[in-house]
């Protein structure tokens, strides 16, 4: 052969042996952009990824090898081998792994989730510190609303009467709710903000008992408080209920902000009727969410939950996609952790001004709590209509402890 068809050859063979290799150019028409990388993720996927774009990572899901020919994980290799790395991994990641698990649990066969991270990063970040803020807000906001109103006084003379506001099993239910919520919510905060409020302040090793004290009386306390929340419930939901007169308490703001103003409220105002739903509300989120800590895994109800918020189209409603309502056992216990923690701040700052007015902030409230009764000149200024009532019965019929 002579040299120049010898050359001639050599780069038909070169053409034709790079004419056949794929194109790495995006081909017209084709619409699957994962083509040109052998189906793996693209440039593009990663980018919408890192800006929090949902992403249909169906094509990793299904990335998980050849199992009919590939040999599983722990038996002989196959015809193919053995799945690579990656595959197992990513079938582990999206729990389609064929695996079976010496931990029999009901997450026992989850062997790999992402939620832990998103979890941990919301707990420690803004539900941790904007709860911080407002718990700080709110004392600010009492101190404040003590310097310039000062503390709210009997204002008419004084009869040196009392009469019977509250029977002892009101009492009774009222601390076995509050006594428990205070522990409660100390021992939690405690735990939320022990590593980046209290080791700073005292060590490690003071904090370690502080933390296992703290756990132990957060576990129990639950209880009781679920008892005193129920008693109540029964006790005062009746007088409760809305009234015509609460209205016009409200747009008064209940005289609190003005001195000499007392509008008309019967055994509790409007103000003490949102106090009371409120509490009942949170009281059976924070039950719920904390039965469901105590008790890992046993209280799954994020998914269906979220399953009636997708067919009310809910999300649609806010502009985001449809829920993802296929959760792990762990997932459950994230949400159920970041909603109680939400609900106790919530909680918390509620309670603390309601403390602050059923002590501190008003002359003869607190005696209604701690002996059952009031000062009768204060039962005609902040409840009349209460008071008319149980004034206008004969004696025989008023309650008595
Ligand atoms: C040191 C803590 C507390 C004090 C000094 C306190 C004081 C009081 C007082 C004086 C009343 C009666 C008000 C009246 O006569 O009209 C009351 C009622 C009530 N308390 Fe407390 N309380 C405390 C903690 C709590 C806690 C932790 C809760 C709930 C978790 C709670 C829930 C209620 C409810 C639902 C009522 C009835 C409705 C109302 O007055 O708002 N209390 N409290």
């Amino acid at each position: 052969m002579s040299a120049q068809k010898f050359v001639a050859f050599f780069l038909a063979v070169i053409l034709l042996t790079l004419s056949s290799l794929p194109s790495f150019a995006q081909e017209e028409g084709n619409s699957d952009p994962r083509e040109i990388t052998g189906g793996a993720q693209t440039l593009e996927d990663i980018m919408a990824r890192q800006r929090g774009e949902p992403l249909d990572d169906q094509f990793r899901r299904d990335a998980i090898g050849n199992s009919d020919l590939a040999a599983p994980l722990g038996s002989q290799l196959g015809p193919l081998g053995g799945v690579s790395d990656p595959e197992l991994w990513r079938s582990f990641r999206y729990g389609t792994a064929d695996i079976i698990s010496s931990n029999s649990g009901p997450a026992g066969d989850v062997v790999m989730q992402d939620g832990g991270m998103r979890w941990l990063s919301w707990r420690n970040g803004p539900i941790r510190t904007i709860g911080g803020y407002l718990l700080l807000a709110v004392l600010i906001g009492l101190a404040a609303f003590y310097l310039i109103r000062g503390k709210i006084r009997i204002e008419g003379e004084k009869t040196g009467e009392t009469v019977l506001r509250f029977r002892i099993i009101e009492r009774v239910a009222h601390w076995t709710m509050a006594i428990p919520f205070l522990l409660l919510a100390v021992t939690g905060l405690s735990l939320l903000f022990g590593r980046v409020a209290l080791i700073p302040l005292f060590g490690k090793e003071v904090f370690a008992p502080i933390a296992i004290a703290g756990k132990f009386v957060h576990n129990y306390m639950a209880w009781p408080f679920m008892v005193g929340l129920a008693l109540s419930f029964v006790l005062w939901v009746w007088k409760n209920m809305p009234a015509k007169v609460d209205f016009k308490w409200l747009l008064k703001g209940g005289g609190l902000f003005t001195k000499g103003s007392h509008p008309s409220a019967g055994k509790f105002n409007a103000g003490e009727k949102i106090v009371f739903w409120l509490v009942m509300g949170f009281g059976v989120i924070i039950s719920v969410t904390g039965l469901s800590l105590l008790f890992p895994y046993q209280i799954n109800f994020f998914a269906p939950v979220l399953d009636v918020a997708n067919s009310l189209g809910l999300p649609s409603l806010f502009g985001i996609a449809p829920f993802d309502t296929v959760l792990a056992p762990q997932e459950e216990m994230q949400f159920a952790n970041l909603l109680h923690i939400i609900i106790a701040f919530v909680f918390i700052a509620l309670i603390m001004a309601h403390i602050y007015l059923g002590s501190v902030g008003m002359e003869g409230a607190l005696q209604s709590m701690t002996k059952g009764r009031v000062e009768t000149q204060w039962a005609k200024e902040h409840h009349d209509l209460w008071y008319e009532e149980i004034a206008a019965k004969p004696s025989g019929e008023t309650p008595v402890e």
